[in-house]
């Protein structure tokens, strides 16, 4: 009888700790899912302080040209400035075989140098798809306790969702940075065609941003605004070279032909499904809140919120800046006329975020 209550008392404990390992993944699955690298990590920390019980918990990176471990980011009684090259052992163990790695004492171990202030340590490999990233290190349990390995289990469930997460993570930030980097040829491109409009795009990504974060937009929208904001003329390419360069004020037939560059910018990027946001805030950033004069009978929230930023950030820089059949108009009267436009050019919210920006700054790009 007794056997089967043993029996009993330790399948129940080994189902608990399979459930809480299995809920820790579920979580930290989805809290990793399109986080930022410092977001991951920084979450990664507080997940193993919680869910371990440990005053200390450290992520090291490895540098792929040294070869050095780093502090990615800390807790607890940690030196940040700490770096282990090859010859620290205990952690390059833990890399090497891909494997945790447990002292409940390790002053008396060989490795006591090179964590020193530290009783109890747990180290576990940070491991992506293709590459290693680093390692997690948790030091002291509260209590003074043990690590059992239950808990070397539960680290490394966090360390392998949160490794393929910073690795996707890597992955965008460098896929990101060859498309902006592809993106600004594009618009040096477009800007070579007409000297009117040198700088046009940067300034009006600064303004946008500037508006969008007064919003409150953060992460993958405000990334989506500054790809927008860079893209937005990018339909002017079909524009003739003439109609762009003219010195005096365009024909009817000129504004006709100007006035389709948000259409066919759109069309252009149709291709590239994974931007749709882009596409829709580049097609309708000149239609108008109140849908008089909307180029594509848009109103009110019909109307992108990403397009009526881009709309605000581009005419002001427009009128702030020389044309050829005009010249730019002071500061104060460009605020004037968005001002004026609020609420039919112009969405009133976004104006009000423009005007606390456009109040509380000295602007970094000057129109030439
Ligand atoms: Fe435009």
């Amino acid at each position: 009888m007794n056997n089967y209550k043993d029996d009993l008392a330790a399948t129940v404990q080994e189902l608990s700790h399979a459930y809480e390992e299995l809920s820790l993944l579920y979580r930290v699955a989805g809290m990793f899912a399109s986080l930022s690298i410092d977001d991951i990590c920084s979450r990664m920390v507080d997940e193993a302080i919680d869910t371990l019980g440990v005053k200390t918990a450290a992520v090291l990176f490895l540098d792929d040209k040294t070869g050095v471990l780093y502090t990615k980011i800390s807790r607890g009684s940690w030196d940040n400035t700490r770096t282990f090259s090859r010859d620290a052992e205990v952690i390059w163990k833990t890399i090497q075989t891909r494997k945790p790695l447990a002292f409940c004492r390790i002053a008396e171990t060989p490795y006591r140098d090179y964590i020193p202030g530290v009783r109890s340590l747990m180290v576990c490999p940070i491991q992506g798809k293709v590459k290693t990233i680093g390692a997690i290190v948790v030091a002291d349990k509260e209590g003074d306790q043990e690590f059992f390995s239950s808990d070397t289990k539960l680290l490394m469930a966090i360390s392998s969702q949160a490794g393929l997460s910073v690795e996707n993570a890597m992955l965008h930030a460098e896929l990101e940075g060859l498309l902006l980097g592809a993106i600004r040829s594009l618009v040096k491109a477009l800007e070579a065609t007409s000297h009117w409009t040198a700088g046009h795009t940067e300034r009006v990504t600064e303004y946008a941003l500037a508006i969008g974060r007064l919003l409150n937009l953060q992460g993958d929208l405000l990334e989506k605004l500054k790809i927008s904001s860079l893209l937005h003329d990018i339909g002017k390419i079909a524009t003739p070279r003439e109609i762009l360069n003219k010195n005096c004020a365009l024909s009817e037939s000129e504004l006709i032909e100007i006035k389709k560059h948000p259409g066919v910018g759109a069309e252009i990027l149709g291709e590239m499904v994974q931007f749709n946001e882009v596409i829709l805030c580049i097609k309708y950033h000149h239609e108008h809140w109140d849908g008089k004069n909307s180029l594509f009978g848009l109103k009110y929230e019909e109307i992108p919120l990403l397009a009526r930023i881009l709309s605000v950030a581009d005419t002001f820089d427009a009128l702030t800046s020389d044309r050829p059949y005009r010249p730019r108009r002071e500061r104060q009267e460009a605020i004037q006329e968005i001002k004026r436009c609020s609420g039919s050019q112009f969405d009133p919210a976004v104006v009000a975020a423009f005007l606390a920006w456009v109040n509380s700054t000295t602007l970094q790009y000057q129109a030439p």
